[in-house]
């Protein structure tokens, strides 16, 4: 097995942020330190991070958190702000799925299955994330929300189309498929409604209900079993809707474009 996924395989990270500690000079596999995350290891090497060896845990968890205001989004933080792993009470070692920002609350997982996190996160899996923004400058016009549906043009691109339903005048829910950093903040601010207020309500199949700020709660075997197939029956529809839309006007987009049949 390659070194970063049998990092990430034991828990100790992603493999995007295991290629890292890798590359760190961190590793050592049979008391050498190895700078190459393609490195093949097998059961008999014995595999080291700092100095500690990694015992692959046995146990795969997802624990599903409400992230509060202030609390960062990543297992370590070097000024020593809150992070949302400290919320958990686990020995096991944890990290988030993705990132929400500083002042972003919501729904964010938590997990040491590095494989399930990395698929969670390729951008070809789609999950869709559901998030609520609080806008300045209301009311959102129709306008609006059919170029926030369209897809949005970005410093780094255009933006995926989204799904996009006005719940108040000042209250949007967009559901986007697409991880970029500030995402949803860069696309309103793009329409002349910078957020003021950014909550995730879902991922995928996952809700956040109403489990108060920073409380968790570990999914279920069957939550499980839905998040490992969130991604691909998610991409089903997310291509299907696609190519309906690529049938219609963009200025008039369909029932495929609104959330849970909602109007705008
Ligand atoms: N989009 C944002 O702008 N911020 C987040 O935290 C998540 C999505």
């Amino acid at each position: 097995m390659r070194l970063v996924k049998f990092l990430a395989t034991a828990g100790v990270a992603s493999r995007r942020a295991a290629e890292e500690i890798v590359r760190a000079q961190r590793v050592s596999v049979n008391g050498v330190t190895v700078t190459d995350p393609a490195r093949d290891v097998g059961d008999a090497d014995a595999v080291a991070v700092d100095g500690t060896l990694v015992r692959p845990d046995t146990e795969r968890v997802v624990y599903l958190v409400n992230k509060p205001l202030g609390v960062v989004s990543t297992a370590d933080d070097p000024q020593r702000r809150p992070t949302v792993v400290s919320l958990v009470a686990s020995k096991l070692r944890l990290y988030p799925v993705g990132r929400l920002d500083l002042d972003t609350t919501g729904l964010i997982l938590l997990t040491n299955d590095g494989e399930l996190a990395h698929r969670l996160m390729h951008p070809s899996f789609e999950v869709p994330r559901t998030y609520r923004a609080v806008v300045t400058r209301p009311p959102v016009r129709d306008t609006t929300l059919r170029a926030l549906r369209r897809g949005v043009e970005l410093e780094d691109g255009l933006t995926a189309p989204a799904r996009v339903r006005r719940l108040a005048p000042d209250t949007l829910e967009l559901i986007i498929h697409e991880g970029r950093k500030r995402q949803v903040k860069r696309m309103c601010e793009a329409v002349g409604h910078p957020v003021r207020r950014l909550a995730r309500v879902s991922f995928g199949p996952l809700e956040l209900g109403d489990l108060a700020p920073g409380a968790y709660r570990r999914l279920t075997a069957a939550e499980l079993d839905g998040l490992s197939r969130a991604g691909r029956s998610d991409r089903r529809v997310a291509t299907a809707s696609s190519s309906a839309r690529a049938r219609r006007s963009p200025a008039s987009p369909g029932p495929a474009d609104r959330p849970r049949g909602a109007g705008s």
